[in-house]
């Protein structure tokens, strides 16, 4: 049974034509709205979320299936103690695919290892975040015009980012990308991204904690949210939180055709007053989410014989 749990799951080839499905379903929506008729995505959130979750309903509601599913484990019976695998293996007798998001690394493994239908990876702790991916590169893809031969800054927590982890990823597959890596000290890249990632893939790179410094060069900036939820104690947190904030005046040095993207939510890492510019690229991002979700929810129902 075919899931997504990592992208590398899936080939350039493969995210190639679920970008080309996504932007088909954007030019022609009537042609998929009976596409799931009938058919069920189960929504089971451990954690909390508004744009995955949201966006995946919203998906599956436009290719014209149903959504059930929970929002908080403490409404699921895991606050009884059941086990992720037995959840899987019992929504799996009502739904026809689930999207699983989940604190603990390597849980939406476990639910696809033990389920009989399709199993969306909707974000597992800090590891991976693939259809957060999928969103971003459809993202670059449309504002930047190319998934290759450009130079991306990520800044922010770049530590706990599981989003930065999955695009960084995807991107070692693509030619002619640099990567600035712009992070307090605290909230550097894991080595095993460095190493198992850039490295082995030859990508050039460099760190920096000084966003002004890097800002002339980059052709997408990808802020994050400092995340909160992944501190070990709250005194570090509040005293990094703000380490980046975007203002105008920051993107003074800026190129005109700049891209920035985050994966929200935003806590004060981009100011307002940056929303209105043409560059801000994060409200689009958040739009594109719901189309490359019905391109995944496509895939993954026809490989699995269910549409
Ligand atoms: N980008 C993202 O995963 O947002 P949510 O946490 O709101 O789903």
């Amino acid at each position: 049974m075919r899931s997504l749990i990592d992208i590398l799951d899936f080939t350039p080839e493969e995210i190639n034509e679920l970008i080309d499905t996504a932007n088909d379903i954007i030019a022609y929506p009537d042609k998929y709205c009976d596409r799931c008729k009938r058919k069920k995505l189960a929504t089971l959130f451990f954690e909390p979320s508004t744009r995955t979750r949201l966006s995946f309903e919203a998906a599956m509601m436009e290719l014209g299936g149903n959504v059930l599913g929970f929002s908080e484990a403490q409404s699921s019976s895991s606050a009884k103690g059941e086990s992720v695998a037995d959840t899987a293996k019992t929504v799996s007798c009502y739904a026809d695919i689930i999207a699983m998001r989940h604190p603990k690394e390597g849980a939406p493994l476990v639910a696809a290892m033990n389920a009989s239908i399709p199993v969306i990876n909707a974000g597992d702790g800090g590891h991976n975040h693939p259809t957060q991916t999928l969103t971003d590169l459809l993202t670059i893809s449309r504002e930047v015009g190319r998934l290759s031969d450009f130079t991306i800054g990520f800044c922010g927590d770049l530590k706990f980012g599981r989003t930065v982890h999955s695009l960084i990823t995807a991107l070692s597959r693509y030619a002619g990308i640099k990567v600035i890596l712009i992070s307090p000290e605290e909230l550097k890249l894991p080595s095993y991204v460095r190493k198992d990632v850039l490295d082995k893939n030859a990508i050039p790179y460099v760190e920096t904690s000084s966003l002004e410094s890097v800002m002339g060069e980059l052709d997408v900036l990808y802020m994050t949210r400092v995340q909160r939820e992944r501190f070990f104690n709250e005194e570090d947190y509040l005293r990094l939180k703000d380490s980046y904030i975007l203002t105008p005046e920051k993107l003074e040095s800026a190129k005109e055709r700049l891209c920035i993207m985050h994966p929200l939510p935003r806590v004060n890492e981009i100011s307002t007053a940056i929303d209105s510019d043409p560059r801000a690229a994060y409200f689009r991002q958040v739009n594109y989410g719901k189309y490359i979700r019905m391109a995944l929810i496509l895939k993954l129902l026809s490989e699995a014989g269910r549409i």
